[in-house]
């Protein structure tokens, strides 16, 4: 018996599907261009640090003087983690994958928000502070529970991306360590409807609150098809001794129907627009830290990847180099990509909420009709 319920067609990952409105970014992936709110990235990158973005983002312009130096104090000011939560961090297996020890330590925020139980926008302003603010540092906080070192506060004459770098290492980034920490960040805010601004969306449509939202998009951040593939791209380089074996690793990887991690892209069908300054960023940041033959590598397998398949890198190939050079261990590669993304997800839960409809799709059934229960002892 076929059933007018199972006829339905399925768009197999969502494809195309147009499933929500936003004025914060645009992917056009034709042209392999990236707006935020109307402003071109390649008109942004290098010249727009990564503060002025989130306020494009948050509040609808870039910041005049004055208001990014009031946003950028307020943020510093929200970067202390509760007492708990910093404890909590103390308490994580070393080997923990950082993604699971932020995905919870964000969760556990929530517990200690004074404005966690409210969903008015003022509370939620305040939230979205706190919340960038803190995210940075629960992942500085981590490494230097890691390096066995202790958790330093932030310098509030500096910004946000020194502070990061700062709290992280505990010394301050030299100048192109400053810009490449804020070029990532500021590259990385917002990409329109990716998988875990959706997950993040479909959360915030329930009305669950800004710290659950941030949970289910993190959680969805962390698998290697989305923003675990940077990490992903650094195993793979560093399997590979040089530019030599370049050609027969990738072969092999193809010939074993694997996917070489950091290429290909749902919505690029050419390159992707961050690449380029990613790619620029690894070349510098390599040759200072010594890892040029990183950055040869990867430009090998770009080569390499785009003869056999015509695949382009996309954001998490060369971020993998660039983090590397900055001294960032290849586990907290994905944070870093969340550091960033908690702007896009916060500007997304807000938009979700200025004009809220739950989404709930629905799915096509491929089960039976004819089922008869029977008593457990007459089953099997
Ligand atoms: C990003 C990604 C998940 C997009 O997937 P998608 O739009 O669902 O594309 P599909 O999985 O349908 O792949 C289409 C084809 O390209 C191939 N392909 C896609 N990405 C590939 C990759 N990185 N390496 C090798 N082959 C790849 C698939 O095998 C498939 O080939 P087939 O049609 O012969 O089976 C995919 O490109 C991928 O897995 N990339 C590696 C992980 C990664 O870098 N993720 C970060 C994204 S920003």
């Amino acid at each position: 018996m076929e059933h007018e319920a199972a006829r339905p067609q399925v768009v197999r990952g969502l494809e195309k599907v147009i499933a929500a409105e936003t004025n914060l970014s645009f992917v056009d992936g034709e042209k392999g261009e990236l707006f935020y709110r109307g402003y071109n990235l390649h008109e942004l990158a290098g010249r727009t640090s990564f503060e002025e973005a989130v306020h494009l983002l948050w509040y609808g312009d870039l910041p005049t003087r004055a208001q990014l130096d009031a946003f950028r104090t307020s943020l510093v000011s929200e970067m202390r983690l509760p007492t708990q939560v910093a404890d909590m961090l103390k308490l994580a297996p070393p080997n923990a994958n950082p993604m699971v020890v932020l995905r919870t330590a964000v969760s556990a925020l929530g517990m200690f928000d004074p404005d966690g139980g409210s969903n008015l926008p003022e509370a939620n302003d305040r939230k979205a502070r706190r919340l960038l603010a803190q995210t940075s540092t629960i992942i500085a906080a981590l490494h230097r529970i890691h390096m066995k070192q202790p958790i330093l506060s932030p310098d509030p004459r500096t910004t946000f991306a020194a502070n990061f770098f700062y709290t992280f290492h505990g010394r301050m980034p030299d100048e192109l360590e400053h810009k490449a920490v804020d070029t990532v960040l500021m590259l990385h805010c917002d990409h329109g409807l990716a998988a875990s601004t959706f997950a993040c969306r479909v959360c915030a449509s329930t009305l669950a609150g800004m710290h659950s939202s941030l949970a289910s998009a993190l959680a969805t951040l962390k698998g290697p098809l989305h923003g675990g593939a940077n990490t992903k791209a650094m195993e793979m380089l560093e399997e590979i001794e040089g530019p030599a074996q370049v050609e027969e690793y990738i072969d092999g990887m193809l010939a074993d129907g694997k996917r070489v991690m950091g290429f290909g892209h749902r919505v690029y069908k050419t390159e992707d627009p961050r690449t380029r300054h990613l790619r620029e960023l690894s070349s510098k940041l390599c040759e200072q830290a010594g890892l040029s033959h990183l950055h040869d590598i990867s430009e090998h397998i770009e080569r390499v990847v785009h003869e056999r398949k015509g695949m382009f890198p996309n954001v998490d190939f060369y971020s993998a180099t660039t983090q590397a050079a900055l001294g960032i261990p290849k586990a907290f590669y994905t944070t870093v990509f969340a550091a960033s993304r908690t702007a896009g997800w916060i500007a997304h839960i807000r938009e979700q909420y200025a004009d809220n409809r739950l989404i709930r799709p629905t799915s096509k059934y491929t089960g039976g009709f004819d089922g008869k229960w029977r008593p457990i002892d007459q089953r099997g």
